[in-house]
């Protein structure tokens, strides 16, 4: 049987155990993960006990009380709280997720939280996505036309326009990107869920002239045919879009075109 081992250096120890204050009646405990670049030691994992009665409802409010109360050290990504800026993306409780939009509530047990997977991390719950970016580059995400400009916009038909429903939506967490084992593997070469689902979102639009060009670009055994139909991007997108659906989009708008 094969066996796996993280790589030295890498293995979280046991971190530091924050109380909850005394008095607090309605405390849930929460694991996080800590990584500090500056420190010649192993990741850790430390823990939180946060009283409910006195934080917000989601995870999110819990690790900005944690921030802002007991250890302003604690470094994430967040901005909008919303659900739309796509920043808070961790994986919680197993999941990768936004955790402005998942209840602690809804987690039983302990509240783990992570980075998003499989990714490089700069400081505690911050990724690094430079790779997915560049990855979302490539795919030039923007209408490319080469009929002049109307005098006010370019039309489309509303049922040119529903093409587009379930793909403008994506915010670009990367969710769905760090949960897919073909872009763990290959993430230096596979396009990956989020990027592709973006570049569908290009060929989809009636009004972008440059989908032979698009569709060149992602006709290779890596940056496409590397998906293998796991659907766990689609399992897994906080926005409840389908990846996995827009690449087979893809893959028949190619078979179409032969
Ligand atoms: S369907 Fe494709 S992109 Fe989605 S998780 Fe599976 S291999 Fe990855
Ligand atoms: S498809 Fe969903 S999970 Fe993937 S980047 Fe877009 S919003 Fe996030
Ligand atoms: S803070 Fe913007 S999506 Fe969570």
């Amino acid at each position: 049987m094969v066996e796996f081992s993280l790589p030295a250096g890498s293995e979280p120890t046991e971190g530091k155990t924050h109380a909850a204050p005394e008095g607090a009646t309605r405390v849930r405990r929460f694991r996080v993960y800590r990584y500090d670049p500056d420190q010649d030691a192993n990741p850790r994992i430390d823990t939180f006990d946060i009283d409910l009665d006195k934080c917000g409802p989601m995870v999110l409010d819990a690790l900005i009380k944690i921030k802002n109360e007991v250890d302003p050290t604690l470094t994430f990504r967040r901005s909008c709280r919303e659900g739309v800026c796509g920043s808070c993306a961790f994986n919680v409780d197993g999941t990768n997720t936004l955790a402005c939009t998942k209840a602690i509530e809804d987690i039983k047990g302990d509240i783990k939280i992570y980075p998003l997977p499989h990714m490089p991390v700069i400081k505690d719950l911050v990724a690094d996505l430079n790779g997915p970016y560049a990855q979302y580059r490539s795919i030039e995400p923007w209408l490319q036309a080469d009929t002049p400009a109307p005098n006010r916009e370019r039309l489309q038909s509303p049922e040119e326009r529903a093409k587009l429903d379930g793909l403008w939506e994506c915010i670009l967490c990367f969710c769905c990107q760090t949960s897919c084992p073909s872009y763990w593997w290959n993430g230096d070469r596979y396009l990956g869920p989020a990027v592709l689902l973006q570049s569908y979102r290009w060929i989809a639009d009636s009004r972008d002239e440059a989908t032979g060009k698009r569709l060149d670009n992602l006709n290779d055994p890596f940056r496409l045919y590397r998906c293998h139909t796991i659907m766990n991007c689609t399992n897994t997108c906080p926005k409840s879009l389908n990846p996995g659906q827009a690449i087979g989009s893809i893959k028949e708008a190619l078979l179409a075109r032969r």
